[in-house]
């Protein structure tokens, strides 16, 4: 996608200097748009733990890479390993980081340890480009869906949307996966509306979402987390569409917090909820999320400050409680596959259930 009208990746390696690699620092947009220099195992744990980058397809492909810069100067089993448990740990609840780390041991296993690190980075590099690949796909699935509401809709009116999180473009390698649908509804000329959840406590919404669909010129409006509800039982959202962390072999979703509470609200509206992911997000290996998949605890601080930009013109952060208020911070929360109308893979749509899944992914791969 463009930034200025220069089209990016959220992830390069540079031709002039191709053992390092470069990532936009998430933590500065959207007022700053800064491009980090990673060349060390150590500075890209450092980068996924902080989220300067984040969003389960990028965790994933910058992992890989760490992997790749912790054998430049030892390729032993161990090192591969020790590197390998070291990086998964980083982030615990997105799956697409092991997925990603365990398909580039399982490549580079099999190699001598001289043969590794070239390998490695062509592995890494397929990584990147697959990924650009499956979410192009799902934008294509997720647009035939948007384009039902918009013919059903008599082509009056507009596509109103809504969103929690970031599962755009800066989330994966290229398109996102749930705004994927989203840009190429607004390219071919459907009117779509976003309601951009602000998404506490790190405010991805607010500060991620609403910055990439205003620079692709993709109308929308940044609500409050709670303000979803009113807008479902008023009629004024079409379609709730999000990303995911981890989807577990019966169709659970884990994603950002607060998309359980979007799901329900849904529900009870009538409103359809969709999950859009690609295969790398599925967890063949769990069934019940809620009991099933690790929950990241992440700093109280996330939630007893707010970063914004201040009075006078700089980015800053305040304190929102007082000082001896402790605070609590689950990262992601479980939305069971019963509140889940359906989930948008690179292969097509499917009900979020075993058989659904099943259907398009029968070797569970
Ligand atoms: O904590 P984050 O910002 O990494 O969480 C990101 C999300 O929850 C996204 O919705 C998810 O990773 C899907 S990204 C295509």
């Amino acid at each position: 996608m463009k930034i200025n009208g220069i089209a990016y990746r959220s992830i390069w390696r540079p031709s002039d200097d191709a053992k390092s690699i470069r990532i936009f620092d998430q933590t500065r947009f959207p007022w700053e748009v800064e491009v980090l220099e990673l060349r060390d195992v150590g500075a890209v744990a450092h980068a996924i733990r902080s989220m300067q980058v984040r969003g389960a397809p990028l965790i994933g492909a910058v992992a890989a890479y760490g992997l790749v810069f912790a054998l430049q100067n030892d390729a032993s089993d161990a090192a591969l390993e020790k590197a390998a448990a070291d990086l998964i740990e980083t982030r615990p609840t997105a799956i697409n980081l092991r997925w990603a780390i365990e398909r580039m041991v399982t490549r580079l296993r099999a190699l001598t340890p001289a043969e590794r690190v070239e390998a490695g980075y062509v592995e890494a590099d397929a990584i990147c480009d697959e990924d650009v690949q499956v979410n192009e796909a799902i934008g294509r699935h997720g647009l035939d869906l948007i384009r039902e509401i918009w013919e059903r809709k008599g082509k009056t009116g507009r596509v109103n949307l809504l969103t929690h999180c970031n599962a755009g473009w800066i989330a994966t390698v290229d398109w996102g996966t749930a705004l994927a649908p989203i840009y190429m509804a607004h390219d071919e000329g459907i009117p779509v509306h976003v309601w951009v959840d602000e998404t506490r406590p790190r405010n991805q919404g607010s500060l991620l979402t609403a910055w990439e669909l205003g620079s692709h010129g993709v109308a929308h409006t940044v609500i409050a987390d709670n303000a979803g509800g009113h807008y479902m039982q008023a009629g004024d959202v079409d379609m709730v569409i999000v990303g995911t962390d981890r989807v577990t072999a019966q169709g659970d979703v884990a994603n950002k917090i607060g998309t359980y509470l979007k799901a329900l609200a849904a529900k009870d509206n009538n409103v359809p909820f969709w999950v859009a992911l690609p295969s790398s997000t599925i967890d063949w290996r769990v069934r019940d999320g809620v009991k099933e998949i690790p929950i990241e605890e992440r700093s109280q601080n996330e939630v007893l400050f707010m970063t914004g930009l201040t009075d006078n013109g700089a980015p800053g952060r305040v304190r929102i409680a007082p000082d001896n208020s402790p605070a609590a911070n689950p990262a992601f929360d479980v939305t069971p596959a019963r509140l889940v109308t359906g989930l948008i893979t690179e292969r097509g749509r499917c009900d979020a259930s075993e058989e659904g899944l099943k259907g398009l992914f029968p070797d569970g791969q």
